[in-house]
């Protein structure tokens, strides 16, 4: 495994990420288009799950638009950023975030690192294997889309969380990441949360209407079809947004609201499936 990620077949760097073999109690939350919800997934479900026990750690995987530490408030003095040029100790750069959770920031530096290099890759396997034994659960909040350093983080993830909303447009862009996992890291289980619905249920059916879809129009070995596994709703819940302005957790800030007795479901459902599995 070590070798096909150091030693990556040789492309035309217009396509990418050779299925890797995935690391253990990873879940990579993931989203086709942008702005539909994976940061305050990511941070409110490592608050919820932190709650219920769990040690949690998130990655701020979103290299080149990072942006958990505004979620969360932290100005860390060390970043991925200086663990990846060798100025500082992976542990030294690991903070706690106020949900009582570990967070891995990527910090603003890490513009360089929006593109796929082999260094790139080294650089975050060597992180990924240094952090992984001591959580567990390590939630990447990645980037949008399918980027090549996008795929590449997903790759490391044994499970894979894909947000999307009821729009049009994000349950487009969701299908067409869906397909290219499915294609390029054979991925035959996706988990799916569709934020910010209207009404209870709808997330449900927007997962087997997309799931029809795939089955048209998604070549799958055979033997090997792919699944959605519909993990929850979280309601369209304008708390969310003043908890985020307020730059606290809603699981801290306003716990009684709607999305945020969603996130504790999703933290539940979380645990009896990922969790339980790999623990
Ligand atoms: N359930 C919800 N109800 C209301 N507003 C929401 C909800 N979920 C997210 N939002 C709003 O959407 C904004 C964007 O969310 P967030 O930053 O988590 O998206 P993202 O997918 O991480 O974006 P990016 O692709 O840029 O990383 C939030 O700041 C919040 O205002
Ligand atoms: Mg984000």
């Amino acid at each position: 495994m070590m070798s096909d990620v150091l030693n990556p077949p040789q492309d035309n760097g217009a396509t990418i990420s050779v299925p890797l073999k995935p690391l253990g109690k990873v879940l990579a939350v993931t989203s086709g288009k942008g702005g539909v919800g994976k940061t305050f997934v990511s941070a409110n479900l490592a608050a919820a799950l932190a709650k219920r026990g769990h040690r949690v750690l998130v990655l701020d995987a979103d290299l080149g638009l990072a942006n958990l530490d505004v979620v969360l408030n932290l100005y860390p003095k060390v970043t991925l950023h200086d663990v990846f040029t060798g100025k500082a100790k992976l542990e030294d750069a690991i903070v706690r975030a106020p949900g009582g959770f570990s967070v891995l920031l990527a910090g603003s530096g890490m513009v360089e690192y929006s593109r796929l290099t082999p260094e790139v890759r080294d650089d975050f396997l060597r992180i990924m294997n240094g952090l992984v034994p001591h959580y567990d659960i390590v939630l990447l909040d990645t980037g949008a889309g399918i980027s090549d350093v996008v795929l590449f983080a997903v790759s490391l993830a044994s499970e894979v969380l894909v947000v999307a909303t009821p729009e049009p447009t994000s349950l487009t862009d969701a299908y067409a990441t869906i397909k290219v996992l499915v294609g390029q890291q054979k991925r035959q289980n996706i988990r799916m949360v569709i934020n910010q619905t209207a009404r209870l249920g709808d997330g449900r059916a927007i997962t087997t209407q997309l799931q029809q879809v795939l089955d048209r129009f998604v070549k799958t070995e055979p033997g090997r079809p792919l699944r959605l596994i519909h993990m929850g709703d979280i309601p369209s819940d304008p708390a969310v947004r003043q908890a985020v302005m307020r730059r606290q957790l809603l699981m801290q800030s306003i716990p009684g609201c709607p999305a945020a007795l969603a996130i504790s479901q999703l933290a539940v459902k979380l645990e009896d499936t990922v969790i339980a599995q790999i623990k």
